[in-house]
């Protein structure tokens, strides 16, 4: 038995929001933005496009290249800060919009790291239970409706957008074994739970006239406090990984970090003596995406051609929670 990744998919809504734009909404401009995040522009939904419908258009991606149908869909998981409604899941509202009616619906709230949560989640129940054949597994983010625009320590990092795998399982014992999982690590936090938040519109500060008035429906961040501790927990988290699988880390062909700041990136590949052009990076044209990020990366390079049979893909990610994670692949194009 083996669980393979049969497809992957992504989409970002058309409109992009560049540095110059925000430079005209906040005091801000493009060198500071550039030189300390990495970030030319990110792509924001109109008002009327709903998490699930980036979610949608990136499922609907990954289904036709596994080329399976959504009624053949038994797990729908979809990681996301930013749901269409507190109730019900954006799960539920994206298996209506893919008319998916036989699978069981989840959502992942573990911000930037959701999606390594999610794989490894639906890994577990394709592994513990024939029932489950088929999983899809989504990460979707419309930042833009979480994002305070008239904050700039942190309005100018985030973005919109969805990346969206199909896993399967494969019960033939008969070809060539093309698991793609081989090792994890994920973590999380708690003691920093403040660093990272939006502290209305739950059981702590339900939504009033004052809370919308103070703003604490949108995302609020020690950006410098958040900084430190994600490299220093991503690259124990790569390491542990590594040193899991018994993998040296020169055997990776590719590792895909959260794009969250390109310093960030540059820091982890630099303790992790990763040369830089194996090091994936599109954060200059999305910035931050949260949950979608790495599915975001992942579907580019696959649909580049840039993924050989057999590549270790090492996966990594630091977000709200705070939680953490790496997740070491192996990766096999669908022939
Ligand atoms: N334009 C111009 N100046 C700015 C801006 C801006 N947009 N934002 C802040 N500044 C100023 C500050 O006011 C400060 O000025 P001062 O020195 O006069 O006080 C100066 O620039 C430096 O500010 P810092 O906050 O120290 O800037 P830093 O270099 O730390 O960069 C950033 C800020 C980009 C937010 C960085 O800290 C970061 O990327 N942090 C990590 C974010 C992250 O990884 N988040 C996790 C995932 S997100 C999620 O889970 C949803």
């Amino acid at each position: 038995m083996a669980i393979r990744i049969l497809g992957t998919g992504s989409y970002v809504p058309p409109r992009a929001l560049s540095n110059f734009d925000l430079e005209k909404m906040v005091e801000t401009n493009d060198e500071w933005i550039r030189t300390r995040t990495g970030i030319s522009e990110r792509r924001i939904a109109e008002r009327d496009v709903l998490t699930s419908d980036l979610a949608l258009e990136a499922a609907k991606r990954a289904l036709d290249m596994a080329g399976i149908e959504p009624s053949d869909l038994d797990l729908i998981s979809v990681a996301t800060v930013s749901p269409d409604r507190p109730l019900p899941s954006t799960s539920c509202m994206l298996q209506k919009k893919l008319g998916a009616e036989n699978a069981a619906c989840y959502d992942v709230l573990a911000a930037c790291s959701g999606l390594l949560y999610s794989i490894e989640i639906a890994n577990a129940m394709l592994k513990a239970h024939k029932k489950y054949r088929y999983a899809l597994v989504v990460g979707a983010e419309k930042l833009s409706s979480v994002t305070d625009w008239t904050d700039r320590s942190t309005c100018i990092l985030f973005g919109d957008g969805a990346g969206a795998l199909v896993l399967a399982r494969d019960d033939s014992g008969t070809e060539e074994d093309k698991e793609f999982f081989i090792a994890s690590k994920l973590g999380s936090m708690g003691k920093y739970s403040d660093l990272l938040q939006i502290p209305a519109g739950g059981s702590e500060n339900p939504a009033t006239h004052e809370t919308v008035d103070a703003h604490m429906h949108f995302v609020k961040m020690d950006g410098q406090a958040v900084f430190k501790l994600a490299v220093s927990g991503m690259v124990k988290a790569c390491r542990e990984t590594l040193e899991e699988a018994g993998v040296d880390p020169e055997k990776v062909a590719w590792i895909i970090p959260h794009q969250a700041n390109m310093r960030i990136i540059d820091a982890i590949a630099n303790r992790l003596e990763l040369p830089l052009e194996r090091v994936f990076r599109n954060i200059s044209k999305y910035g931050n995406t949260s949950s979608a990020s790495i599915g975001l990366c992942l579907d580019e390079l696959n649909r580049d051609g840039r993924l050989k049979d057999g590549d270790y893909v090492l996966l990594t990610a630091f977000g709200g929670g705070l939680t953490l994670g790496a997740m070491l692949i192996k990766w096999y194009n669908k022939k």
